[in-house]
Order: C-alpha cells, then sequence, then structure tokens
C-alpha cells in the first residue's frame, strides 16, 4: 500500500496526538518532526498537557524519524509529502504558506490564523497550489456532530428553529509550550482557540449569521477566557453558542449541543447523541465509531485519503468556510470588546 510520508512541526498536546494517529494509520508514514523544544526532539514529552482526550505517555519512540529544530527545515526536507502543522497559531500562516509553496501537502491545526487578512493569505496559496489541504476543525468529523449532519441533512429533524452550542473546558493556564496560550497576541484567547470549533458549528448546520452579539469575560493576562455569542439570521432561526477555559482545573472538559428542528430534536450530552420525536419515545443514536474513535483519527485518515487520490480534502470542510469562520470570529471580538454591540458579520 502506498503510504503519505508526513512531516509534524510542533510536537506539543496535538503535535503528538497527531503523531500517535498517523503512526497507527497504515496510509501514512511519519518521517520527521520538528520542534523548538529539545526534550521533545528527543521524545521525551513529560512537559506535554492538553484539555481533552489522548494518551498520556512520557516518551515517544522517534527511532528512524528526523528530527528538525526550525519548522523551515523540516518544510524544505525533499522526502515530506504532507506537512502536518501544529505549532502555535501565530506561526500558522508562516509554515502553512510556505509549506504551500514548496509543493506540499498541508493539514493545517486550527484556527488556520490569528486574523481574517492571514487566513485569506494563506487561502490565496492554497488556491495557486496542487496539494491538498485542510484545517483541523475536528469538531465536524467528530463522531456525534458528523452523525448528526447526517441524520440533520437527511430531513430527520426538518429545518432548524434553534440551536445551542457548548463547549466548557479547564483552565490552560501554564499548559503549553511557554504558555503561549495566555498572550492574546499569540492564541486570540478562548474566543478564537476554543469557541472557534463552535462558530464552525453554527457555519455547518445553520449557515452564515448577518451579524452577531458577543458578552464575555477577560482573564487577568488580557485575553478573552469565556464567551455568550447570539447569531442573528435573516430567517429568524435562534442560535447561540458559549464557551470558555474560565473554569478551574478540577473541571472536566465538556462538549454539547441541541438542535431543536421543526420534525424533531437532537440533543448531544455526557449520555450519548439522543432523537427526540414530535411524538413518541426518545431513541439513543448509535454513532458507531469504528476504528476511528475521534474527529481527530477521521479528520486525518480522510485526509490522508485525499492525499492518495481517494477522497476530497473539502469532505468535511469546503476552504470556503475556513475564511467565513475567521470572519465571524472577527464580529464577535468586536462584539466582545465593545460589551455587547451588536455586530454585522463582513465576509469576504
Ligand atoms: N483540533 C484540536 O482539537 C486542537 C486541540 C488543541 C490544540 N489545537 C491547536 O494546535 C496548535 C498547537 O497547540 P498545542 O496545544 O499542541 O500547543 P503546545 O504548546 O502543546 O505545542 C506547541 C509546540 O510547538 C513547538 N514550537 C514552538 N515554536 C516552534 C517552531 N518555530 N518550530 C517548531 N516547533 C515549534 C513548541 O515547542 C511546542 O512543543 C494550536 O494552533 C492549537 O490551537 C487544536
Amino acid at each position: 500500500m502506498k503510504q503519505v510520508k508526513v512531516g509534524i512541526i510542533g510536537f506539543g498536546f496535538m503535535g503528538t496526538t497527531h503523531f500517535r494517529i498517523h503512526s497507527a494509520n497504515p496510509k501514512s508514514k511519519i518521517v520527521a518532526i520538528a520542534d523548538a523544544d529539545e526534550d521533545k526532539r528527543k521524545g521525551d514529552i513529560r512537559k506535554v498537557h492538553g484539555n481533552i482526550g489522548g494518551d498520556v505517555n512520557d516518551f515517544l519512540d522517534l527511532t528512524g524519524i528526523k528530527v528538525y529544530e526550525d519548522g523551515m527545515d523540516l518544510i524544505n526536507d525533499p522526502e515530506v509529502e504532507e506537512v502536518d502543522i501544529c505549532a502555535p497559531t501565530y506561526l500558522h500562516a508562516k509554515f502553512a504558506i510556505a509549506a504551500l509553496k514548496a509543493g506540499k501537502h498541508v493539514l493545517l491545526e486550527k484556527p488556520a490564523a490569528l486574523t481574517v487578512e492571514d487566513v485569506q493569505a494563506v487561502m490565496d496559496q492554497v488556491s495557486k497550489s496542487k496539494t491538498c489541504f485542510t484545517v483541523g476543525l475536528c469538531v465536524r468529523a467528530w463522531p456525534e456532530y458528523r452523525k448528526a449532519f447526517e441524520l440533520f441533512k437527511a430531513g430527520k429533524i426538518g429545518k432548524i428553529r434553534s440551536a445551542l452550542f457548548k463547549r466548557f473546558s479547564p483552565n490552560i493556564d501554564g499548559d503549553a509550550w511557554k504558555n503561549w496560550f495566555m498572550t492574546d497576541a499569540n492564541s486570540g484567547g478562548a474566543l478564537l482557540d476554543l469557541h472557534m470549533h463552535d462558530i464552525d458549528q453554527v457555519l455547518y448546520f445553520c449557515g452564515k449569521p448577518k451579524a452577531v452579539t458577543t458578552i464575555g469575560t477577560w482573564y487577568k493576562t488580557g485575553i478573552p477566557d469565556h464567551s455568550f455569542t447570539l447569531y442573528h439570521f435573516e430567517d429568524g432561526q435562534a442560535v447561540a453558542a458559549e464557551g470558555g477555559w474560565s473554569a478551574p482545573r478540577t473541571v472536566v472538559f465538556d462538549m454539547s449541543f441541541q438542535l431543536v428542528g421543526t420534525e424533531g430534536t437532537l440533543v448531544f450530552n455526557s449520555t450519548g447523541l439522543w432523537f427526540y420525536p414530535v411524538e413518541g419515545a426518545a431513541e439513543k443514536i448509535d454513532v458507531n465509531v469504528g476504528d476511528l474513535p475521534t474527529g481527530w483519527h477521521v479528520e486525518i485518515d480522510n485526509f490522508l485519503s485525499a492525499v492518495l487520490g481517494e477522497s476530497s480534502d473539502q469532505k468535511y470542510l469546503p476552504h470556503a468556510d475556513v475564511v467565513a469562520g475567521a470572519c465571524i470570529h472577527e464580529a464577535e471580538r468586536k462584539s466582545l470588546e465593545n460589551k455587547g454591540e451588536t455586530v454585522v458579520v463582513n465576509y469576504r
């Protein structure tokens, strides 16, 4: 079987998660990693922490894998066919554009970049490239969300009347490399980093809101750390999302949604995915994950298939939605800064 030769930039929480998933997938072979931290370059990942999922290991075996300090050296390695960018967000646009220019396939972790302009610069390069590209908005591929979308598209709940998406994370202060998430100019805080997944769900299920109203709180380091957003639609769908890192570290990560439609309701919470018909009994939906238990597994498997010519790199995420999501975030950020003033989304 043909294997895609993969290089991973950034060997922290997401890079090591992608490393394990790529290592277990017969469609890929990891040939290189790059990381700024000397210990991680030796496979010592005891300093790696994340807020959801993933195995916990102290060491990863890097035998036979080339190791670089600088992501640009990995990009210029002719053996690398796919560059998997798991570096901090402020480096995304630079690495993605360089990798695309070097003719590589690019899997770019979310959020694609810090600003709409940087996201557009990446997407401009994507449109000039012949290689595959996607952004790690993995919740589209997450089993319960994927299944709910399938049922929604098949007409199971009719037209959406109201929707609520939630993402609740323990505080992550101190977890990442040099604590980069805690600086606004590096991560955009929880409003961009965490809540982008639910902005993307709003787009996925409900389409493009015309305006947003966001209120929220700010962490002591000056990043948005918890937010509530109302999305305004022409046809009056009532849509909202809440998310953040403001809870204490003792809290367990949780994500959920409810989609109320004209023909029934879908609810995902810690008890699973449920369908509530207008009349009759509630039904627990079998999500049937097979050997791809998380959205990360599904997104990576699909991307490898796309590189191998067996699937579309836009199967879950149309490229246009990457820019639209960034524009919605931009409006939410403005609304948050203006204490909940309603802001019209400037789509470009
Ligand atoms: N899709 C998801 O569910 C999900 C979850 C968590 C994080 N993320 C995203 O993944 C990205 C990485 O986040 P993380 O939690 O893994 O952070 P992290 O701090 O754990 O890892 C980042 C790694 O990048 C390395 N690095 C820094 N500068 C570098 C450079 N110039 N070249 C090479 N390596 C460099 C650091 O040494 C560190 O090991 C972020 O964009 C984040 O938003 C996505």
